[in-house]
């Protein structure tokens, strides 16, 4: 029947070619099928996309996240840097919040996640969530949404976040590790951690701007003091020598988890970050490197201006990062409780 059909096609190609279309391949010499084009993050992902599933979702992680701050305003921190983390790792797919097994150190437990926190705030607003559409919001959702009410909820600017991103069920601290970038970083470093993700060094730069809110342990702040480049006890020679005395009291020798703030208006997403940087004044070493070299120097003098685009630049690297590699359709799934899968 089929090759009957394709043979009448041959026959009457000039006078059938609307029949004869889907059977091309059959008889013509070079067949041209071009490939599709690869379907867009945004075109799978969508504000909308609870829209019929879950109407309330968006306003029920606003609320949650709100409430949060009230209590504890510090603790925007804790969910931008965990979007973040979700995402370099692996596409945002909620793999960041899943607990360690008996047989596998999830990624929270990497050396780059110490003492991430947040994850329990996260499944607080799930709670909310499974209250009023069960089975149904993502985790990896809700780290993106609640990133963004943060970071509005202190100041910063708000971005659209585009929704429908399902939950992985693998997460490994190694991977954790292999991509999140250490605080001990020199620019060029930065840039190569940034760049397989589709981040030129001017978004590194503006996002590293996310280090105007929250807190850090000493941990990460131990080599821009005392192991500068691997060198035992030698201070990193761009830190500003009175904070570099302010941070030794506040992180001794071997201390891993004291904790200090990210800039002078840590409950404030501001450009006063920028402004200690450019002042010498930054907690890692990561941060000074930013002004490590003209360029680099150039673009935080820029940003630190009031007028400067900063928070419009900001707004648009976050919607870019919140749409690396998602599971979607049918992969991965929608998990129940954020630290365990189904
Ligand atoms: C550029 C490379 C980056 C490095 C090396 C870096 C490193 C770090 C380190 C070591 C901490 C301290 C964590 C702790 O001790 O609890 C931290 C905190 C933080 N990071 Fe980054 N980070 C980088 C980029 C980013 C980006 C791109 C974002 C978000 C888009 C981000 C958001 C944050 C936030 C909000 C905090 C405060 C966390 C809290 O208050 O709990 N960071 N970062
Ligand atoms: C996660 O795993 C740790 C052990 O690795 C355990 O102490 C903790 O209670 C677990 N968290 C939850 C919510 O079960
Ligand atoms: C950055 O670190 C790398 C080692 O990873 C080193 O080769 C390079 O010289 C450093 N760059 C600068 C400007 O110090
Ligand atoms: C300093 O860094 C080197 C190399 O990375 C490491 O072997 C050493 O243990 C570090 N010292 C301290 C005090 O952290
Ligand atoms: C760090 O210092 C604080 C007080 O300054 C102390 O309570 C804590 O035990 C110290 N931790 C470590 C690991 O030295």
């Amino acid at each position: 029947m089929a090759s009957a059909r394709s043979n009448l096609c041959v026959l009457s190609v000039l006078l059938l070619a609307a029949v004869c279309d889907a059977h091309w391949g059959w008889w013509a010499p070079v067949p041209v099928v071009p490939a599709a084009p690869p379907t867009p993050v945004e075109a799978i992902l969508s504000e909308n996309f609870y829209s019929y599933t879950c109407p309330q979702a968006t306003a029920v992680v606003k609320k949650v996240v709100l409430d949060i701050l009230k209590k504890n305003r510090n603790l925007a921190g804790g969910f931008l840097r965990m979007h973040f983390h979700d995402c370099w790792v692996n596409g945002c797919d909620g793999s960041l919040l899943l607990n360690s097994t008996a047989d596998n150190q999830a990624e929270r437990d990497g050396f780059t996640n110490f003492l991430i926190r947040g994850i329990q705030e996260i499944d607080e607003i799930k709670e909310a969530l499974e209250k009023v559409c069960p089975n149904t919001v993502s985790c990896a959702d809700i780290l993106a949404l609640a990133a963004r009410d943060a970071t509005a909820g202190v100041g910063g600017p708000s971005w659209p976040v585009y929704l429908g991103r399902r939950d992985s069920r693998v997460s490994r601290a190694l991977d954790a590790d292999t991509n999140l970038p250490f605080p001990s970083l020199n620019f060029t470093e930065l840039v190569q951690n940034f760049a397989p993700k589709g981040f030129g060094p001017r978004e590194m730069i503006v996002l590293s701007g996310s280090h105007t809110i929250g807190r850090t342990h000493c941990n990460g702040i131990g080599p821009n003091l005392y192991n500068y480049t691997g060198i035992d006890d030698l201070t990193n020679p761009a830190l500003d020598s009175k904070f570099a005395r302010v941070l030794k009291k506040k992180c001794p020798k071997g201390n891993r988890t004291n904790i200090v703030d990210m800039d002078r208006t840590k409950n404030l997403f501001d450009r006063e970050y920028f402004k200690g940087v450019l002042n010498h004044k930054g907690v890692f070493i990561s941060d000074l490197a930013l002004i490590e070299n003209s360029f680099g120097l150039s673009v935080v003098t820029e940003l630190v201006a009031k007028s400067s685009s900063f928070f419009k630049e900001f707004a648009d690297a976050m919607v870019k990062m919140g749409n690396l590699s998602p599971l979607t359709g049918t992969q991965g799934e929608i998990r129940k409780h954020c630290q365990f899968v189904n």
